[in-house]
Formats: C-alpha cells, structure tokens, sequence
C-alpha cells in the first residue's frame, strides 16, 4: 500500500513537470480549478441540456445566470439584442471581485457544445499571451460600419462574436462596470465598441481568437469545419487554420449543422463504441402503472398500395389497443371499400376510431392538423403517432420502442427497400429541401447506428402530447407561407419560439419574449422498423390493383402474393413428385389465388371454350378452354416476371441444367364448371415445360377436377390451392382435364417456352 502511494506521488511529480516544460515562455499553467464557465439560459430546452453533457464530460465547472427568468433579450441571432446577458454576468461578476486569478469562460448555452476540455482551454488562453479574447468571426454583426475601425488582419477571422470569450476575472470586470444599457440592447456591439477603441484594447489586454484556437463561430464558416474521429472522442478541425476548436457555436442560421456535429461530439458517438447516450433518458414501458395513451394519425393522402396490409400492421401493433384512439384521414374514393372492410372489423377494438373521407375535401395539412389536435386538446393523450399510409411498419414494437426513447419528436428510420430514399434529411439546403450530409448515407444504410438529431422528417413520427400543448400551443403547424406540410411541420419545430400574445386586441400579434428553442427532430436508426413503399405508378383502374405492383414494390408484392411456404422449396425440399417428372410444389397465397379469380370474374369475358379464338395465331384452338389470357386485363408483362422471379429457380432445382427463357405466349386461367365446360380431352401443350395452378379449394369451391397424366396411369385428384404443378409440355405428359362436378375450379396456366 505504502509503495503504491509513493510511486502515485512521483508520477504526480513527474508530470507536473511535463506539463511545466510545454507551457509556453515557463509561464505556470492555471490550474483547472480556477477556470469558472458562466452561461446565461432563461430555459432548460434541449439545446441547453445538450450544452450541459458536453460540459459535464469535461468535468467544467459551470454557473447558470438566469434561469426561471423572464427573456428580455430580444431575439438574439436575429435582431439586435442580448443585453440581459451583459446585464446578468454584470451581476454575477460583483459577486466574483475578489477572486484575482479566476479566469472566467463566458459562452453561449443554447446553441453551443465544448469540444475539448479546460486544460486544453486554458492552455490555449494563456498561448493567446493576453488577459482577454473573445470568439471571432468573418462577418461583421451588428454594426457594419465600424469596419474601418477594425484592425485588419493577415490570416484569420477578423470581427468579434461575443458568443463566447475567455479572459482574467478582473479584465471581465472591468469591461462590465462600462454596461450601462438596457436588457435589449445589444451585446455583440457593446463589446465591440470596446474592441475597436484602441486604447481600451490596450488598456484591457484584449485580442480575439483569430485562428478559432478556442472559440468556433460556424456562422460563414460551415464549409471549413469538419468532423475528427478519434478513438475516445469526435472533435471538429478547422481545415483553414488547421485548429481543433474546443467551444462550438451554432450561431444565426448554422444550428442545423452544429446539431449534425453534436451527434458527435464530444462522446455521443464514434466508431469504437457507436452510441453512447442512446440509453440516457429512457422510459421504462414496464415500470410504468399503465400504458401512455396515444392518437395514432394515419394518413391516406394519395391512391397507396397495400392499403389492407398497411391497416393489418397498425392493427398488429404490439400496444393495449384500448390505449389507441386512432383518426384516419382518407382522401381517395378509390380506398373507401378499404376502409369501410377495416372499419366494420376493427371499430370496437380501439378506444376510439374516427375516419374523415374525401367528401370532406380537406387539405393535408388541414387534416393532419385535425388529427394533432384531438391528441393536443385532449389532456391525457400522452402522444401522438402520425403515421402516412405508405409506411409499412414490419417491426410491432416500434410504437413501444419510439416511446421509451423519450423524446419530444422522434421518427423511426424507414427506407425505400434496397434503396437510399428515407424518412429523413441529414440536413437542409440553402432553399430549405434536401441535401447530403456526410453521414446520411451511413445512417441509412445502418453503418452509424444511433439516434440522430436532424432537420427534416416526414411519414412517421412520434410527438409527445406535453410539446403539442406546450411548444406548439394553437397554432397549425402544417401551414407555412407554401411549404408542402411535412416541411412546414418542421421549420416549426426547428424554429419553435415561446410566443406570449401581447395585451393588444388583436390576437394575431405576438411578441416575441424569448430567444428561439427549436425543437430537437430525432430518428433513430437503432432497429430494423418497417420501410417505405412507392406509391408512384399505381394504377386504379382494375380491381385488385396491388397485383400489378411486382415491379414497383416487389417486396410487398412477394409478402402479400407469393406463398408463405415457398422459400422452403429450396431449405426444406418441399416439393412433390405425384407422378413421373410432375412437380408440385407451394406458390401462391391465399389472397393471390383469391384476387386473380375475382380480377377474371370482374373482367368477365370468358372464352367459352371454342375451336375459333382470335387471340392467338391462326385463330384454331385445337384442345379450347373456357378462360381469359392474363394479356386480355394487361397483365401478361407481370405475370411474364413472375415466372422469372419465382418459376424460375423451381425450374432450375427439378431439371438442373435446364435453363427456362421464362417466356411465354400463352398464359390463362381456366374455368371449369359443369354447365360450361367440364373438363379437357387428353392433349399435349405447346411447351417445353407448363406450370398449373390451383387457384381454389376442391371441397370447398367445386367438385371433382384433377389431372390425370396418361403415359403413367397417374392421376391428381386432389389438387391444393397455390400449388402449382410443373411438368415437360410436348412430349411425354399426355394428360387430362378430370370433370368437374360441381361448383367452378379455377386454374392458372402457362406454356413456358414453347
Ligand atoms: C498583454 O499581457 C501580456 C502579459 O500577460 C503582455 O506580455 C502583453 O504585452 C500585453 N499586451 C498588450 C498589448 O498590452
Ligand atoms: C392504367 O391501366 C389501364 C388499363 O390497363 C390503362 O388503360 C391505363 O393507360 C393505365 N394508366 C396509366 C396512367 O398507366
Ligand atoms: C407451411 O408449412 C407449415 C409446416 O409444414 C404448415 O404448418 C403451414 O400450414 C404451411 N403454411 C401454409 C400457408 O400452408
Ligand atoms: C392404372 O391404375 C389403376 C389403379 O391405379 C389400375 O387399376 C389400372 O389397372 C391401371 N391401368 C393400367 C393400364 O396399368
Ligand atoms: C354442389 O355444391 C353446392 C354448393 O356449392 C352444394 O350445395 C351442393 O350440395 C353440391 N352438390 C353436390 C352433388 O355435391
């Protein structure tokens, strides 16, 4: 024990003499107990939470000026004002006077993080060899005619931004026992009139971090300052000075992309340890007496495939459905029958279900205002989940998951499948629309897994019922001069400002009382949630019209059509062999066999089973059917895909070698009925091979049917819906249609490769 405290006090000694060494000019570095941060925050909004982890990480000592009161400083960034913070550190320093070799840090809270720590800090202090400096910038604020009076410099940034400056407490002081304005007058000018009165600059030791040493004002500046990955933590490079700034400001119109680097830094996330605060704060779902209670919004904006999925999903979400209120939005006649099939199922299940149609001919964002405000005037909606019908949420935890993160807006990350389209924006273009930040791509993609603070989301979100009331208290926040709604939506939240209406008459004017918070937008990317569908080129004019949607939305397409069993062709060699070289195997759904009869029966010209047929060359059938080919209802292109995607590979599996051209003339489905046509005569098909599918159920839907294959004496006589047989078409399968005796049997056929 003895011997462990002696070599702990001379590796103290040891160092304290490095450390001496590197101080510059053998000045004595300032120990970090006399380093003291002051802020002034009228409000603990996000922004100043965020300013406080980054402190705490570097373990700053830091003093809060103003908290609770009330904000007279005008509308800092945009306006002149900020005068309440001369005023408050003013006070604040009386109380310090007698503290000579305190050196005071004086930042912005709202829209700045630190960077780096108070050594670093005050080490690059005493570098600066003067008893004060202040953060600079290069755009002159607020007075752009006193730039004559600034000295001009060689390299750096050359005007003074009072967001942040460093120097001895009684230089501060001195400078403070000036401050005779009011609380709106303007801090940045009265600092600078100090600044660019030589004597005063002389007389007050004062310089400004030229070089962003210390001090980064983003403001002018966002195209120099990059992200630093480093093993234990993320910092910014000036790449024009080549500086590591330690105090990053996101002053005017630059807080979008300080809130891109305070994903970051200074511990929030690098690639050694991915997220490390995504656990802060957390809500713990189990712990609580009772589910939060939630409006779910749903939106139905434009005609969206897999609308009955879509419902299915909401409805199967894991959550206490008597803790739903759930508000639809319907705009398209075409999903009524949709809807009106859901609601007629579901309306009991919910603790309330409402739906506005289209013959209310609201505007998007009248409606998505109305579906906000049930939950914002109803005080015990605890949240509110807008979600757009184009969302195909395929995570059922995802409402439990977005409320335990437990933040005021967050959306779940959900991307076009297999594409970078997304939710979100990573950040905002001059114009306000979209551009790439570094990381979109990333995040996206699931290479940066985390919650991410960004400036625009749309299609599914969560808010809590607390900000409604709150932070957006009365106002539409979908209507912004001609912003689409999801982009009005969030300016609001990025620019939210406590608005307090003046004792004048007219209620549309506000007087603006507080500096602006914004509220920070997150998505996460933590889990797998669901994705996005495309709800371009979605023609309406057939009756189920999802089955065109292979090639658009492929993914949806196999889940709703392709049979649940199918894949298990291939892990699990499901696949019969009834007869010699007739395969049978699993590959249409239910709803696929269903919706392809019911699109015939609604098209209705069924053949009639007659030797004439125009439809094919040379107009004699010789073995006719009663059908309806799939080009006859503009089908023929995605059933032609479907033999390649799905046919295909089943192909490849039982005549290995045997590569299909997956091509195809004629493709039908076939009625048999007993007072039309029964069944077929022992034929061959004009095929290399012939895929045969079973589109309802013997038993059930008909009597009788069946194939029988002559050569083998082999007959099928119970065939299975969404079975398709496969067997050799023109040369050893001599077979037959077995009659049908009751009810009417449908079947799909292809003569593959003829
Ligand atoms: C400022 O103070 C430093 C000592 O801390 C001194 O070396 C330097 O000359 C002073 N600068 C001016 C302009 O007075
Ligand atoms: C939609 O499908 C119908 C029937 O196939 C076709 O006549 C029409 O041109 C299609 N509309 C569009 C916009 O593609
Ligand atoms: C898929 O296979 C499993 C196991 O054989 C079976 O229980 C299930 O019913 C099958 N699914 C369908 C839709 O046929
Ligand atoms: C065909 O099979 C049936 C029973 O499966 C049998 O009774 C009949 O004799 C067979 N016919 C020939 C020609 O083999
Ligand atoms: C034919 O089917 C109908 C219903 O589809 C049923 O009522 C009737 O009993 C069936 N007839 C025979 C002979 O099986």
């Amino acid at each position: 024990m003895e011997h462990y405290r002696c070599f702990c006090a001379f590796v103290m000694v040891l160092m304290s003499c490095v450390h001496y060494s590197l101080s510059m000019e053998g000045n004595k570095d300032i120990p970090t107990e006399k380093l003291l941060v002051l802020t002034v925050a009228t409000e603990e909004t996000e922004g100043f939470h965020r300013f406080m982890q980054s402190a705490n990480y570097f373990n700053f000592n830091v003093k809060v000026l103003g908290m609770g009161e009330e904000w007279k400083g005008g509308d800092v960034g945009r306006s002149i004002g900020g005068g309440q913070k001369v005023r408050l550190l003013k006070e604040a320093m009386e109380s310090l006077s007698d503290q000579e070799d305190l050196v005071i840090l004086f930042v912005d809270s709202y829209d700045l993080i630190f960077a780096g720590g108070p050594e670093e800090i005050l080490r690059k202090f005493q570098q600066t060899n003067h008893k004060l400096a202040f953060a600079a910038e290069g755009i002159i604020w607020p007075d752009s005619r006193l730039v004559e009076k600034y000295p001009s410099v060689r390299s750096g940034k050359r005007f003074l931004n009072s967001g942040g400056f460093i120097g001895y407490a009684t230089y501060i002081q001195k400078i403070m026992n000036q401050w005779d304005l009011h609380d709106n007058d303007d801090d940045q000018l009265f600092y600078t009139k100090i600044y660019v009165d030589p004597l005063q600059r002389e007389r007050l030791n004062m310089t400004l971090d030229h070089k962003c040493e210390i001090f980064q004002n983003l403001n002018g500046a966002v195209d120099e300052v990059f992200l630093k990955f480093g093993t234990e933590r993320v910092r910014v490079r000036n790449t024009v000075y080549n500086s590591l700034p330690a105090v990053i400001h996101g002053n005017v119109n630059t807080k979008i992309y300080l809130n891109y680097l305070a994903n970051y830094i200074p511990n929030v996330w690098n690639y050694e340890r991915g997220c490390t605060i995504c656990d802060q704060d957390m809500v713990d779902l189990s712990q609580l007496k009772d589910f939060p209670q939630v409006t779910v919004g749903v939106y139905i904006e434009q005609p969206t495939p897999f609308l009955p999925e879509f419902l299915e999903r909401i409805l199967n979400l894991d959550y206490p459905k008597d803790k739903l209120n759930v508000f639809v939005h319907n705009s398209e006649v075409y999903h009524e029958k949709h809807i009106q099939k859901f609601w007629e199922e579901n309306k009991d299940v919910f603790r309330s279900f409402k739906v506005v149609g289209p013959e209310e001919s609201l505007t998007q964002g009248e409606a998505r205002n109305m579906g906000m405000d049930l939950c914002r005037k109803d005080l015990s909606c605890d949240y509110y989940f807008s979600i757009d019908a184009d969302v195909m949420l395929t995570n059922r935890q995802t409402l439990k998951l977005l409320i335990e993160q437990n933040r005021k807006i967050i959306g779940p990350l959900v991307t076009r499948h297999g594409k970078l389209w997304s939710n979100f924006w990573g950040a905002l273009s001059l114009d306000g629309y979209y551009a790439r930040s570094e990381d979109y791509i990333d995040i996206v993609q699931g290479k940066r897994v985390g919650l991410w603070n960004i400036p625009f989301m749309a299609h599914i979100y969560l808010i809590k019922g607390q900000t409604l009331r709150n932070e957006f208290k009365g106002r539409n926040i979908f209507v912004l001069e001609r912003l689409d709604p999801d982009m009005a939506m969030c300016r609001n939240a990025r620019d939210v400002t406590v608005h307090r209406e003046r004792e004048s008459p007219s209620p549309e004017r506000f007087h603006m009382l507080r500096p602006p918070k914004g509220v920070f937008m997150y998505v996460t990317n933590r889990h797998e949630f669901g994705r996005l569908i495309s709800t371009a080129n979605y023609n309406t004019s057939h009756y189920n019209n999802d089955l065109w949607q292979i090639f658009e939305n492929p993914l949806d397409w196999r889940e709703k059509y392709i049979h649940p069993n199918y894949t298990r062709i291939f892990t699990d060699n499901l696949l019969e062999q009834p007869c010699p070289d007739v395969f049978w195997f699993p590959v249409f759904s239910e709803k696929a066999c269903d919706e392809l009869v019911e699109e015939m029966e609604k098209y209705g010209s069924w053949s009639g089973g007659n030797h004439k047929d125009k439809r094919i060359t040379g107009g004699y059938e010789s073995v006719p059917t009663d059908d309806i080919h799939m080009r006859q209802i503009d089908f023929d292109k995605e059933w032609l895909h479907f033999i390649r995607e799905f046919i295909s590979p089943v192909t490849l599996k039982v005549f290995s070698g045997y590569y299909t051209k997956s091509y195809a003339v004629m493709n039908f489905v076939v009625k048999y009925t007993p007072n039309r046509q029964a069944y077929l005569r022992p034929h061959h098909d004009s095929s290399t091979f012939t895929i045969n599918v079973a589109l309802n159920n013997k038993g059930l839907d008909f009597q009788g049917g069946g194939c029988r294959f002559h050569r083998y004496n082999c007959s099928i006589e119970s065939p299975r819906k969404g079975w398709s047989f496969m067997h050799p078409g023109r040369l050893t399968h001599l077979h037959e249609g077995l009659p049908t005796t009751n009810g009417t049997r449908y079947i799909a056929v292809s003569f593959i490769d003829p």
